[in-house]
C-alpha cells in the first residue's frame, strides 16, 4: 500500500530535475501522476518511464505562465480523472546569474516572474475551486534558498522566489479551514539540468554556503515534496520546508 494510493497528482515542470524525481517518487507510492511541462517531449519521457516501471502516468504540455491554459488544464484533469488531490509546482527558470543589478533588464524580470511567480499563482488559483469542492487538497511550490537568503547576481530569480514564499504564506491562511494545505520547499543548489547554465562562480558561491559541502540530489528534495503533498501533511500550512544541507536552519 502506498501513501498516494488512489490519488491524482499534477506535477508541473515534471519533465526534468526535481519535478521529474517527484513525479517518479509519488507514482511509486501509488499516485496517478499527470506530468506537465512546457517541453512536451520531456514530460512524455518521464511519464513513459513511470508507466514502464508499473506506475500510472500521463503527460501534458502546459506553460504555467499562461493563466488560461493552466485553468483549462486543471479543469480538464479534474473532469477526466474525477479528482485532483495534489499539485506539485516545480516549473521554473533561473534567469540571469552572476549579473549585477545595473545590467538586469525589465524583460529579464518580466520573464522570470511570469514563470516562477505568476505560474505558481495561476496553478493555485485554478486548483482552489476544485480542492474547495472536495474539501481536500495539497499544493506544494518549489521555491529556493535564494528566496530566503538572497543570492547575489541573480535578482530576478531571488525576487520571484521570495515573492512565492510570501504568496504561499498568505494564500495558505486564506484556505486554512478548507482541508487544503499550501506549502513551499526551499532547496539549496541541487544537481539538475537547471544548473547546467549557472555560472561556475555562482555555483561555487552556493556550495560554499552549504554546511554539508555538496550539491543536493533531486531525489532528496522529492522526499520532502512527497511528505508535503501527502495527506500526512495535515497540520502544516504556509510553511517553507528546507532542503539545504544545513544552510538554512530556520
Ligand atoms: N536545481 C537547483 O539548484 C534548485 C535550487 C532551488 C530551487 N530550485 C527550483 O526547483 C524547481 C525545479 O528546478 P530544477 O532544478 O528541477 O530545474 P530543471 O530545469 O531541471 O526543471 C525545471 C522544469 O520546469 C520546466 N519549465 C520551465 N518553464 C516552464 C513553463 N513556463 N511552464 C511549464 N514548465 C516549465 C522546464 O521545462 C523543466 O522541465 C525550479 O522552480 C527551481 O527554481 C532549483
Amino acid at each position: 500500500m502506498g501513501i498516494y494510493d488512489g490519488q491524482v497528482v499534477v506535477v508541473a515542470g515534471g519533465g526534468a530535475g526535481i519535478g521529474a524525481a517527484a513525479a517518479e517518487l509519488l507514482a511509486s507510492r501509488g499516485a496517478s501522476v499527470i506530468v506537465s511541462d512546457v517541453v512536451k517531449g520531456n514530460a512524455e519521457q518521464v511519464s513513459s518511464a513511470i508507466n514502464g516501471a508499473g506506475g500510472k502516468s500521463v503527460a501534458r504540455e502546459v506553460n504555467v505562465a499562461d493563466q488560461q491554459a493552466v485553468a483549462e488544464f486543471l479543469n480538464s484533469i479534474a473532469k477526466e480523472f474525477g479528482r485532483l488531490d495534489a499539485i506539485v509546482n516545480s516549473a521554473g527558470i533561473v534567469g540571469p546569474t552572476n549579473t549585477p543589478l545595473e545590467k538586469i533588464t525589465a524583460a529579464d524580470i518580466e520573464k522570470v516572474l511570469s514563470i516562477n511567480l505568476l505560474g505558481a499563482i495561476w496553478l493555485t488559483q485554478a486548483a482552489l475551486p476544485i480542492m474547495k469542492a472536495a474539501k481536500y487538497g495539497r499544493i506544494v511550490h518549489v521555491a529556493s534558498i535564494a528566496g530566503k537568503e538572497g543570492n547575489p547576481g541573480m535578482t530576478p530569480y531571488v525576487l520571484s522566489k521570495s515573492a512565492m514564499i510570501g504568496f504561499v504564506k498568505a494564500v495558505a491562511k486564506e484556505v486554512a479551514t478548507e482541508g487544503i494545505t499550501i506549502n513551499a520547499i526551499a532547496p539549496a543548489v541541487i544537481k539538475t539540468p537547471m544548473n547546467a547554465s549557472t555560472s561556475e562562480e555562482t555555483l561555487k558561491y552556493m556550495i560554499s554556503r552549504i554546511p554539508m559541502g555538496r550539491l543536493g540530489e533531486a531525489e532528496e528534495v522529492a522526499e520532502m515534496i512527497s511528505f508535503a503533498a501527502s495527506s500526512a501533511c495535515s497540520f502544516t500550512t504556509g510553511f517553507c520546508f528546507d532542503t539545504s544541507g544545513g544552510r538554512a536552519t530556520y
